[in-house]
């Protein structure tokens, strides 16, 4: 082992006050350490933290670095050190490995292709511009959240789903709840417990009047209605909440670039490289485990079996080998091949949703409302703590000329 190896011991590590775009400073100093660091865990376990690009996307890639849920332990709560974590319920397969994952992903993966999520660009086009006549008929000063980032992900997931919308009431706080990384165990239990009461009524209802959307046509499959549970909960909470947080703090960080603002809004061709430089830069899904089953070899360092992997993708997404100035958003980037949606077993099943709907949402957006801007100072913008697994702003409230 290599003794100039870094050893990391801040975890969550915070923002940089100012900086509500980059990584924590201490994971991006332990990747100028180099792309692999020691991590040792609050209860005792020596992991390993990986910060570099070719590392990170290497792990990924390696189904000897394992995603199962009960394998895992707790990196940075020193409360829950050392408790036991159990196995994934039936259908949340983004917690497991194969074949128990494949079984769940193969069937959905043809419903979230690229031609058939470009075929939903028209109903993405119309939910948007519903809530832009919203926010111009309510007139200038809005929380960009609650008016437009949150909402147009909600309907789209869950016409594609086959969750009536009216109902989001009984779901969408106790998502929020668990994902936002600022309520206590109870609380998430709760919210975890009524979410699973609201999705088993819900399938109970889709076997008894199947309709014409996702939930029902996985009624022919031999999935029992536990593991449709399971299916629905992963993808309704992944479809809410992370877009969202993209057209949200990726708003943010376009109304704090005034340049690249004007580029976007001046040549709406740059959308597609738009998005993919705001996933790379943004990175809000910041970091995911892995472990060891067996002893393998990374970087010059042997990673035991049994040795936890944190993956930093945010701050592989700004790794310099890989990308030039990578600390600059520059909306006009060529480089392909951020991490903002993994890579490997796992790449994220929606991405093609999640493009299709950032691509309409921001040029609807700077179009329709060329004076938007912050109407707070930027630093009074409230944004969600390190210790949540997706990150973004709260809330972010705007203005604009009438
Ligand atoms: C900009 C928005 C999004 C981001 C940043 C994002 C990010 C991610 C990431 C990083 C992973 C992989 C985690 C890992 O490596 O273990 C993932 C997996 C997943 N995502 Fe997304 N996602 C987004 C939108 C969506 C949407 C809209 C959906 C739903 C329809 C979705 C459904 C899923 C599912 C089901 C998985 C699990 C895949 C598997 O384990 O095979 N995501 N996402």
């Amino acid at each position: 082992m290599s003794e100039s190896l870094h050893t990391f011991t801040t975890m969550p590590a915070e923002r940089q006050p100012g900086c509500p775009f980059d990584p924590p400073k201490e994971l991006l100093e332990a990747r100028e350490h180099g792309p692999i660091s020691r991590f040792p865990f609050p209860d005792g376990h020596q992991g390993w933290l990986v910060t570099g690009y070719d590392l990170l996307r290497a792990v990924l890639a390696d189904q000897r670095f394992s995603s199962r849920k009960e394998l895992m332990r707790h990196h940075w709560a020193m409360d829950l050190a050392g408790m036991e974590i159990p196995p994934p319920p039936p259908g949340e397969f983004l917690l497991m490995d194969e074949p128990q994952h494949g079984r769940y992903r193969k069937p959905l993966v043809g419903k979230f292709t690229v031609r058939r999520m470009r075929q939903l660009t028209e109903r993405v086009e119309q939910v948007t511009a519903e809530h832009l006549d919203a926010m111009e008929k309510a007139g200038p000063g809005t929380d960009l959240v609650t008016a437009f980032a949150k909402p147009i992900p909600a309907v789209i997931i869950c016409e594609l789903l086959g969750v009536p919308y009216g109902d989001r009431g009984r779901f969408q706080d106790n998502i929020d709840k668990f994902l936002s990384g600022e309520v206590g165990d109870e609380e998430l239990i709760a919210a975890y417990l009524a979410t699973q009461t609201y999705l088993a009524e819900l399938v109970a209802a889709k076997r008894a009047n199947p309709t014409d959307d996702l939930l029902s046509d996985l009624l022919d499959s031999d999935f029992t209605d536990e593991e449709l549970k399971g299916i629905a909960l992963i993808l309704l909470s992944a479809g809410f909440d992370t877009t969202a947080n993209m057209l949200g703090l990726g708003t943010f960080a376009l109304l704090q670039n005034p340049a690249q603002l004007a580029a976007l809004r001046n040549d709406p061709a740059l959308i597609d490289t738009a998005v993919e430089e705001l996933m790379r830069y943004l990175g809000i899904a910041k970091g995911f485990q892995r472990v060891a089953l067996e002893d393998v070899e990374l970087g010059g360092h042997t990673i035991k079996a049994g040795s936890m992997v944190v993956l930093s993708y945010n701050t592989a997404n700004r790794d310099p080998e890989r990308f030039t100035d990578p600390h600059l958003l520059d909306l006009r980037r060529q480089e392909g091949g951020h991490l903002g949606f993994s890579h490997g077993i796992h790449q994220c099943l929606g991405q093609q949703l999640a493009r299709v709907e950032m691509r309409v949402a921001f040029s609807a957006l700077v179009k329709r409302f060329p004076t938007l801007r912050l109407a707070v100072p930027a630093e009074e913008v409230a944004l969600r703590p390190e210790t949540a697994d997706i990150y973004g702003v709260k809330s972010l409230p705007v203005t604009w000329d009438a």
